[in-house]
């Protein structure tokens, strides 16, 4: 009996292998294939960057070598089980190298630790947050159901790597995420580290809104989930198209700027600071017939030329943050916003020109979907929900006095309430 099972075996293992250049290798429970031959295409499905993502990839037999240009980083991924490919050099785990770090790693990832909010998104929207195993000990997240799930996992810290050298009178220390402890893979971190086990996710460093949606394909290609992420993004596609199509006839031409005050820990507002729109969103601001304050990134210490720069603003999208006294910050309520623009103070009555984002009711944040710790969901899900995110703009743009009916965007003077989300909303 021991024999025959012996012999079917052997045959069905000869069968195997010469089948192996025709059929696809067939993938273990951990998705590694195993044996390798050189002159297949191991990712079938591919995914490329379209839009002003800021990031590259190219396929070539059992490796893809990603560029990520925001980050400054080389990340060549190969199919678990076969041989690293000979051109991966990846940057020595000990090196002191300010970055550009090529960083290499077998796929498809099934154990992985989060230090990146829109990293988090993409797994879920990609069905993948069983890989999430860890996280670092103070990411925090908005998705209730991911919330859950972190609550339950590892907390991961950061060392710092030793000896630290004095190299052209700067000390260079590496900082990588204490992975030892158990079999995870790699951190999704928020930027370029000299920690070999690490790969930033970017979206918000993209140039337009649809590049921004495109770091599905780049988190997706980490799980070998390109046809998956093909999908989820097409979607997107189609309905930010269809959205831009619709809204190109509203053609509000009206002008939003980006503002902050400036409040020290001990509650003293000490100026205020005109902000930059970042290129995606001046492109989304655009898409939706609205116009981007593009000045130079200005700080003013005097109230009245703040509201001389920013009079002919319809809408004002404000950035600023409530420090608390001992450390951290707050979301700002309209009272802190009337206190710290002096919005119903004399020194408004003493200005020259009428402000139109106030009398329009226009003032919003992006943190409507917000955590009990605090984090917003303008980090998450709004990276990657182009979408959504300019259905957003498109009632900006249309409201008379203040929109109220958006997904992100928070509209102070009418007040409306932070949705909280803990885990407790989790309906799974
Ligand atoms: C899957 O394949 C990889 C690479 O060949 C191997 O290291 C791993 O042990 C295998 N896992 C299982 C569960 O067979
Ligand atoms: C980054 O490293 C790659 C090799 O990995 C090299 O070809 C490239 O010139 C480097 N770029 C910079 C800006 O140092
Ligand atoms: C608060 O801090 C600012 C700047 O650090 C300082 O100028 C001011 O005097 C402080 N005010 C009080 C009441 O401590
Ligand atoms: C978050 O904000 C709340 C008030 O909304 C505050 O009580 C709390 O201390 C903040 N938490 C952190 C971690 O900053
Ligand atoms: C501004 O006015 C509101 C009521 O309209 C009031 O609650 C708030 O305390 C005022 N703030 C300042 C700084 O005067
Ligand atoms: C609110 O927005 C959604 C989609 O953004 C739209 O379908 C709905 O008609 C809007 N409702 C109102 C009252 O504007």
């Amino acid at each position: 009996m021991l024999l025959r099972t012996q012999v079917f075996s052997a045959a069905a293992a000869a069968l195997a292998a010469l089948c192996i250049s025709t059929v696809p290798v067939a993938a273990n429970e951990s998705g590694c294939v195993s044996s390798f031959d050189p002159s297949q295409d191991y990712f079938p499905d591919k995914v490329q960057s379209k839009y002003g993502s800021g990031f590259d990839i190219t396929y070539t037999g059992n490796a893809k070598y990603i560029r990520n240009n925001i980050a400054g980083e080389t990340y060549v991924l190969y199919q678990c089980g076969t041989p690293v490919p000979a051109d991966a050099k990846s940057t020595p785990a000990n090196s002191l190298q300010v970055g550009n770090w090529t960083k290499v790693a077998a796929v498809p990832g099934s154990k992985v630790a989060l230090d990146s909010a829109p990293a988090s998104a993409a797994l879920e929207l990609l069905g993948l947050q069983d890989t999430v195993a860890a996280s670092y000990e103070r990411f925090v997240v908005t998705s209730p159901c991911m919330q859950k799930r972190l609550a339950g996992l590892p907390r991961i810290q950061q060392s710092y790597g030793s000896p630290a050298r004095r190299r052209r009178a700067h000390l260079v220390r590496r900082v990588a995420y204490d992975l030892a402890s158990s079999d995870l893979q790699w951190t999704f971190t928020t930027y370029g580290m000299t920690d070999a086990r690490s790969f930033s996710v970017n979206p918000e460093g993209a140039s337009d809104m649809l590049g921004k949606a495109e770091w599905i394909k780049f988190v997706a290609a980490f799980f070998n989930k390109e046809a998956e992420a093909n999908r989820v993004f097409a979607d997107i596609e189609t309905r930010y198209g269809a959205t831009k199509k619709r809204l190109a006839t509203q053609q509000s031409q009206r002008t939003v700027g980006l503002a902050r005050y400036n409040k020290v820990a001990n509650g003293t507002v000490v100026g205020w600071t005109v902000e930059q729109p970042e290129p995606w969103l001046a492109s989304g601001l655009a898409d939706a017939g609205m116009a981007a304050y593009t000045g130079a990134t200005t700080s003013y210490t005097s109230i009245g030329r703040f509201y001389d720069a920013t009079s002919g603003w319809n809408a004002l999208i404000d950035r600023s943050t409530e420090p608390l006294a001992h450390g951290g910050a707050t979301l700002p309520e309209w009272s802190d916003l009337l206190a710290g623009y002096g919005l119903n103070s004399t020194a408004r009555d003493g200005s020259s020109k009428p402000l139109a984002y106030l009398s329009a009711n226009s003032i919003y944040r992006s943190d409507l979907i917000s955590s009990y710790q605090n984090a917003t969901d303008y980090n998450e899900h709004l990276q990657l929900r182009a979408d959504l995110l300019l259905e957003d703009f498109g009632q900006i743009a249309a409201a008379q006095s203040g929109a109220t009916n958006t997904t992100w965007f928070r509209n102070l003077p009418l007040e409306v309430r932070v949705d909280w989300i803990s885990a407790d909303d989790c309906k799974n």
